[in-house]
């Protein structure tokens, strides 16, 4: 099953002399459990992708469908919910929310949606990332590895179509880097989930099932490696 399609995706910053072209027709399509790796120069155009596809931000032209729905058609209000429900976004520096502990940061998603996490869903994953006895703590309190299991955490809690992951593990030591890309592949091996995440780390990429590369706003290279 499909669960991404991009169509000629453009996106334009700026206006004459400071126009800049970040994305310059982009088609992709991802199947439902694919484990993508996004690689590319700085500046092509890999996290202006990601935006997109998250619905963070709108293309310029062409279209993005996630889930069978077309992203583009939504109004802010709309794309906000949708970007909580379907859409997990994980970033290089961690966004948790600094004043609420661990467990209301993990929760967030859904406490905006004034719903109640499923217990046993949520224990699985607190569990899984191993932070049982951090959920009372503020994130200033956690190391930075910590703090990205739980931003992880919050973004696996409404069970998203995709999860996007914009260099999680470039603020981190080795160690820590590779305990976090073992930590996705066990949600994309038990749980199908699917991934595409931008990384610099050969390494990591070679992790995913396939590789993208970008360059100067277009796909340049797409291998599936297995
Ligand atoms: N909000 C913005 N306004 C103007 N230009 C932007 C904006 N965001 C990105 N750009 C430009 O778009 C191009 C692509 O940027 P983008 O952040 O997507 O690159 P990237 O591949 O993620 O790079 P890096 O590896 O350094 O994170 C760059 O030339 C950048 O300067
Ligand atoms: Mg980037």
């Amino acid at each position: 099953m499909e669960i991404l399609k991009c169509n000629g995706v453009q996106k334009v910053f700026g206006k004459g002399e400071s126009q800049v072209t970040a994305l310059n027709g982009i088609d992709l399509s991802v199947e439902k459990g694919e484990f993508v790796a996004i690689v590319g120069a700085s500046g092509s155009g890999k996290s202006t992708l990601l935006h997109i596809l998250g619905s963070v931000d709108k293309p310029t032209s062409g279209s993005v469908i996630v889930d069978g729905m077309d992203i583009g058609t939504l109004n802010a209000t709309d794309a906000a919910i949708f970007r909580r429900r379907k859409i997990g976004l994980i970033y290089q520096f961690y966004n948790l929310i600094p004043t609420l502990t661990v467990e209301k940061n993990i929760v967030m998603p859904l406490l905006l949606d004034k719903r109640k996490p499923e217990k046993k869903h949520y224990e699985a994953i607190v569990r899984t990332l191993g932070i049982q006895d951090k959920l009372k703590a503020l994130p200033h309190q956690l190391s930075g590895g910590q703090q990205q299991r739980v931003a992880i955490a919050r973004a696996f809690i409404y069970r998203p179509a995709i999860l996007l992951a914009d260099e999680p593990t470039g603020n981190l030591d080795q160690r820590n880097s590779k305990e976090i890309i073992d930590l996705l592949q066990l949600f994309h091996r038990n749980l199908k989930q699917t991934i595409l995440l931008v990384t610099h780390d050969e390494k990591i990429a070679l992790e995913a099932d396939r590789i993208v590369t970008i360059e100067d706003g277009k796909i340049i290279d797409d291998q599936k490696r297995r």
